[in-house]
């Protein structure tokens, strides 16, 4: 198994920043490139206000910052982002097209043992690195948001990926401080987000019936499955709540919940109307451009909390 030195990684957006981050902070020398200049002239400025929130939260040390901001290159273009990177992530747009002219085109710029990620949400490795010459090479490692933060990575083999490929992609994400979780088999959307999917079904559908208000919704969630599943898994919940009860509550209710596969109405008029959420200052709820950072602040701050409560390696 080789050791990553240098990374690279293609689409600085949400995404792309706190990954390139989270390589610099374990060490790693990250190349970066983004085809928006202005996602590349500000990568240094967002990274380290992350880095100076870690440090509030006694997660990094200020000293350290400097230094792991000086990791990160920025270039503006392409194959000088790439050279020389062992380990190279795409976190570009969500298009099966860009992903795969994206791989096709980074393949014909590194060498045949330069490892090729993706961090598609939904897209297996097998559609998205279809043009790949040598696909043995090819993984998606699908962080979750704010990836700098959230401790877990899922770690996607193709039926062509190599198993030394796949052990180095968890070898490093264990190295970076990520838990990688190894998916068996590829299926869309691979383990997690189809989970999300099933339960935002149902809150959407809530949220269509008026069940209760946004504001409840998202405080019930908060305050039961989520405060228990900040600690435990949903099969250990069910362990403890016993497996009886679960089995029944489930036959009662299983025909009750949405099953219908169209898009909820609520969300589908937000989508139309341009309200796509804090990006645009409203979704389910609006937000000013004042209340959305103390609501990101304030998000990162328990989010940081959290990890250093149950995730820290340095705790565990
Ligand atoms: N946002 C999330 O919660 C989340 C979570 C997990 C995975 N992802 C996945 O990560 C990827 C990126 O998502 P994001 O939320 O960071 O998107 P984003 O829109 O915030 O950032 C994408 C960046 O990629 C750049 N870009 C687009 N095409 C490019 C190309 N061909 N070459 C170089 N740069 C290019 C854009 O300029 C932009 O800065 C997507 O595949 C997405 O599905 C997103």
């Amino acid at each position: 198994m080789k050791r990553i030195q240098t990374a690279a990684v293609c689409g600085l957006g949400t995404m792309g920043h706190g990954i390139a981050q989270t390589f610099a902070a374990a060490g790693i020398s990250v190349r970066c490139y983004d085809a928006a200049p202005a996602a590349r002239v500000s990568l240094h400025e967002r990274i380290a206000k992350n880095l100076a929130d870690f440090a509030a939260a006694g997660l990094v040390k200020k000293k350290d910052i400097p230094a792991i901001l000086k990791r990160i290159t920025v270039f503006d273009n392409e194959a000088d982002a790439v050279r020389g990177a062992s380990f190279v992530t795409e976190c570009v747009a969500e298009d099966l097209g860009v992903k795969q002219e994206w791989f096709a085109r980074i393949e014909a710029l590194v060498p045949e043992s330069t490892i090729l990620a993706s961090n598609s949400s939904t897209y297996p490795i097998s559609m998205s690195g279809t043009t790949l010459r040598h696909p043995e090479r090819a993984i998606v490692t699908h962080w979750f948001n704010p990836p700098h933060i959230v401790p877990v990575v899922e770690v996607v083999p193709g039926p062509r990926t190599s198993e030394a490929v796949t052990r180095t992609a968890m070898a490093l994400m264990k190295r970076i401080g990520k838990k990688p979780v190894r998916i068996n088999m590829e299926l869309p959307g691979f383990l997690v987000n189809r989970i999300q999917v099933a339960v935002m079904r149902e809150v959407w559908d809530l949220v269509d019936r008026g069940v209760a208000s946004h504001e409840d919704i998202d405080e019930a969630v908060r305050g039961t499955m989520g405060f228990r599943l900040a600690a435990i898994g949903p099969l250990e919940v069910h362990d403890f709540g016993g497996l009886d009860i679960q089995a029944k509550v489930f036959q009662n209710l299983a025909p009750e919940i949405r099953s219908s596969t169209e898009l909820p109405r609520t969300i589908q008029q937000l989508v139309e109307a341009g309200h796509f959420g804090a990006k645009t200052g409203k979704g389910f709820h609006s937000y000013t451009k004042k209340k959305l950072a103390e609501k990101l602040t304030r998000r990162d701050q328990a989010f940081l909390a959290l990890l250093k409560l149950l995730h820290s390696p340095q705790l565990k």
